[in-house]
């Protein structure tokens, strides 16, 4: 009897501490948004109850040293940032988001990476950009590698950043910054070689990866309409849920996974009003700038013209058409839709691209609430 009364405690002992392992083991959840630096949105607006962490986007190093020259003025921009979101109640955490998109930034991460001398120069510089203006971690968005040898340079360059993150952390006796890295949407990429990321190396060496779930159709492709962050897509693989499984199959642990949501929409001319569906036929963009339109101004274009507005069960989007204007972007219902979607996966969080592509914090609040209340 005392034996088994024993093992009984024994076991709740084990099971306790098992639990309370987990509970320390489990990343808070990540309610990011990138801050795109091209936009008059001052940091002070941001409402920080909603979200996590927001990432600066973006630095670009120099491309011959791979130093970070930041002049006196960002400096101060940049401090102002950090000091703010962090003086704010409550607080959120500051990364700065290295790259983005465009030739010239992927082939000068792809030059920085391909040797170690560089690779050391350009994480050196990173780290005490970082400390000095404040930030808490640093984000790193290289679209893409391209070849098998440059997702090696990313791996090499995720392991000697971790070690050299780590080895500041320990000398200076500080919080160790955070690592992040912007990645495809798949952990394999098609193009122009199949390749895939190291799940080993994201693992051991990133807090987490932002999936950017959004770019599926746009203005590359104008002879039909598309739902350009599709949540399902029953024709291909080109969706977020196809995107997010094949990150969780492949081994990343799912709390590393974030998911991206756009706050923008993309648009097509349709060649025929009366044809207005996912994949109808198009001549062309629709209204904005290469066919993109922010949330804003979706909202805008809406009410304007009193366009009809579809959530599409299908594919977990949302779409509107006027005349033969079209634009397939995100609302509340299909971020709703994703984020109950990305829990049930078990992932980490979501990230918004980006803040002020909204006027108000209608979606914000939606994702954020949607998350937190099963
Ligand atoms: C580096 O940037 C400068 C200034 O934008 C440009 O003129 C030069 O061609 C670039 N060098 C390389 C190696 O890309
Ligand atoms: C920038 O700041 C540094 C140190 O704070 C100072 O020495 C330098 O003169 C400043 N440069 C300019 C152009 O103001
Ligand atoms: C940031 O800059 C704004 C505008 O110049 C200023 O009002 C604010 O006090 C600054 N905040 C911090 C924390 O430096
Ligand atoms: C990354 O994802 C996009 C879809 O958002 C896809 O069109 C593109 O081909 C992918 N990039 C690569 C290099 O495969
Ligand atoms: C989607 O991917 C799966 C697994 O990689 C593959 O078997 C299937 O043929 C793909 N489907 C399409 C429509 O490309
Ligand atoms: C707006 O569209 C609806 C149908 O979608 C129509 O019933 C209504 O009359 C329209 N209103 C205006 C002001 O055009």
């Amino acid at each position: 009897m005392a034996g088994l009364i024993g093992s009984e405690f024994l076991f709740i002992v084990v099971l306790l501490s098992f639990s309370i392992g987990c509970l320390a083991a489990t990343p808070p959840v990540v309610k990011a948004a990138y801050y795109p630096s091209w936009r008059s949105f001052s940091p002070s607006d941001v409402d920080t109850s909603l979200f996590t962490h927001i990432f600066y986007a973006f630095l670009i190093p120099n491309n011959v040293t791979y130093k970070f020259e930041i002049d006196n003025s960002t400096a101060l921009l940049l401090s102002n940032f950090t000091a703010t979101l962090h003086n704010k109640t409550p607080s959120v955490k500051a990364l700065f988001s290295i790259g983005g998109g465009g030739d010239a930034t992927r082939t000068l991460l792809a030059r920085m990476a391909s040797s170690q001398t560089t690779r050391q120069t350009f994480i050196n510089s990173a780290i005490e950009t970082a400390r000095n203006l404040g930030f808490d971690g640093i984000d790193i968005d290289w679209e893409y590698p391209q070849t098998q040898e440059e997702m090696q340079d990313l791996e090499s360059l995720f392991q000697e950043w971790r070690q050299a993150i780590k080895a500041e952390a320990e000398a200076t006796n500080r919080a160790p910054l955070l690592l992040t890295a912007a990645v495809n949407f798949s952990v394999k990429i098609f193009w122009p070689v199949p390749l895939s990321y190291s799940v080993q190396s994201i693992n051991q060496n990133l807090d987490w990866v932002n999936a950017m779930c959004y770019d599926y159709h746009g203005n590359w492709d104008t002879s039909v309409t598309g739902a350009h962050a599709a949540l399902y897509d029953p024709n291909s693989n080109i969706s977020t849920s196809y995107g997010l499984t094949s990150w969780v199959q492949a081994g990343v642990d799912p709390k590393k996974v974030v998911m991206g949501l756009p706050l923008y929409g993309r648009t097509w001319t349709l060649r025929d009003p009366n044809q207005h569906n996912i994949g109808s036929p198009a001549v062309g963009v629709g209204p904005g700038p290469d066919g993109v339109l922010t949330l804003t101004e979706v909202e805008q274009f809406n009410k304007e013209k009193n366009a009809t507005v579809v959530y599409d069960t299908a594919t977990g989007s949302t779409y509107s058409f006027a005349g033969t204007s079209w634009i397939g972007y995100d609302d509340a219902t299909s971020v709703n839709t994703k984020i109950r979607y990305a829990k049930s996966l078990g992932l980490g969080g979501y990230f918004l691209f980006a803040i002020s592509y909204e006027s108000g914090w209608e979606i914000s609040r939606q994702a954020s609430e949607a998350w937190s209340n099963p």
